[in-house]
């Protein structure tokens, strides 16, 4: 007569036979196709990584259309910055090499915003020599002018000292900043 005090051993060992069996077909059920051709990842991985659409450009994609602007800009200290961090992405605007979508212009209050992003001296982690920063509204008090002045209304935002340093030589008079 067989023992019936191993019959929970046969229980436990069925069990983890049953777990191992579905394991495995989980496992080949599961695993994608293309997985290990290379390596540990998915092959195919790959070529759907090559195939997305590319979103981002280079300035010099977006000069052959706005010239103007590009040649200020390349010229001017601002010549660093990427258009499409003002202006959002080449492929909401473009698509075959023609215009799809409009792309938002900002005003008023958005552009000394913006500005601020970069050129605000609250942000004390951003030393002078890297990036020159002004106090608000205190840069404006400085000029003479409302507070309701936007940045732009001064500064050329493609080259932002151009105009600045044009009048500077025409007049001589420098303000104390
Ligand atoms: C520092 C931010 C900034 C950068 C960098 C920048 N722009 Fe601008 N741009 C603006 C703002 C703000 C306006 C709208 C206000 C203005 O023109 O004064 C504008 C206006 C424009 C306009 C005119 C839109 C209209 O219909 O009035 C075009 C075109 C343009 N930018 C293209 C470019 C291109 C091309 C580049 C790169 C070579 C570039 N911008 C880089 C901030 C920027
Ligand atoms: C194939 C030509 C072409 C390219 C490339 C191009 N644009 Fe434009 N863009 C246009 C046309 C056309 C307009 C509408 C007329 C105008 O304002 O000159 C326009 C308008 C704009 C405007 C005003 C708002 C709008 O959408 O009407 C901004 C800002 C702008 N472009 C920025 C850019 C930036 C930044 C790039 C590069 C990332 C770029 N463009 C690349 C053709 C182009
Ligand atoms: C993405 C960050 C960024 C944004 C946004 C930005 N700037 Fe700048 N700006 C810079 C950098 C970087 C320089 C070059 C380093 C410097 O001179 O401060 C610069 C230079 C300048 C200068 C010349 C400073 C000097 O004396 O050398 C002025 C003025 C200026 N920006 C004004 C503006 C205005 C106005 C706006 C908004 C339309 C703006 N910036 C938006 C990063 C930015
Ligand atoms: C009323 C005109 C006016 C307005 C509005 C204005 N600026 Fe200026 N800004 C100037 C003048 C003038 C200078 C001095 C240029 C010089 O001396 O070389 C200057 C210089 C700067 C500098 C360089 C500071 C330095 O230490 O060299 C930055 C950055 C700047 N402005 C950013 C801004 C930003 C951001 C705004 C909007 C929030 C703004 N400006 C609004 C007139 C103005």
């Amino acid at each position: 007569m067989e023992s019936s005090y191993n019959s929970h051993v046969k229980r436990i060992i069925g069990g983890i036979v049953i777990a191992a069996v579905l394991g495995f077909l989980a496992k080949v059920v599961m695993t994608p196709e293309s997985f290990g051709v290379y390596g540990h990842y998915r092959a195919d991985a790959i070529i759907e990584e090559a195939d997305r659409e590319i979103r981002h450009w280079t300035n010099a994609s977006c000069s052959s259309c706005h010239a103007h602007e590009a040649n200020r800009h390349s010229k001017g200290n601002h010549k660093t910055i990427s258009c499409e961090f003002c202006h959002g992405t080449y492929a909401d605007h473009i698509a075959d090499g023609k215009k799809v979508k409009t792309l938002p212009v900002m005003t008023g209050d958005e552009i000394k915003t913006l500005c601020l992003r970069c050129h605000n001296k609250a942000i004390e982690a951003r030393p002078e020599d890297v990036i020159k920063t002004v106090a608000m509204p205190d840069h404006l008090k400085k000029q003479n002018v409302k507070e309701t002045h936007t940045c732009n209304q001064c500064h050329y935002v493609h080259a932002p000292l151009e105009y600045i340093n044009q009048a500077i030589k025409i007049t001589g008079i420098k303000e104390t900043i």
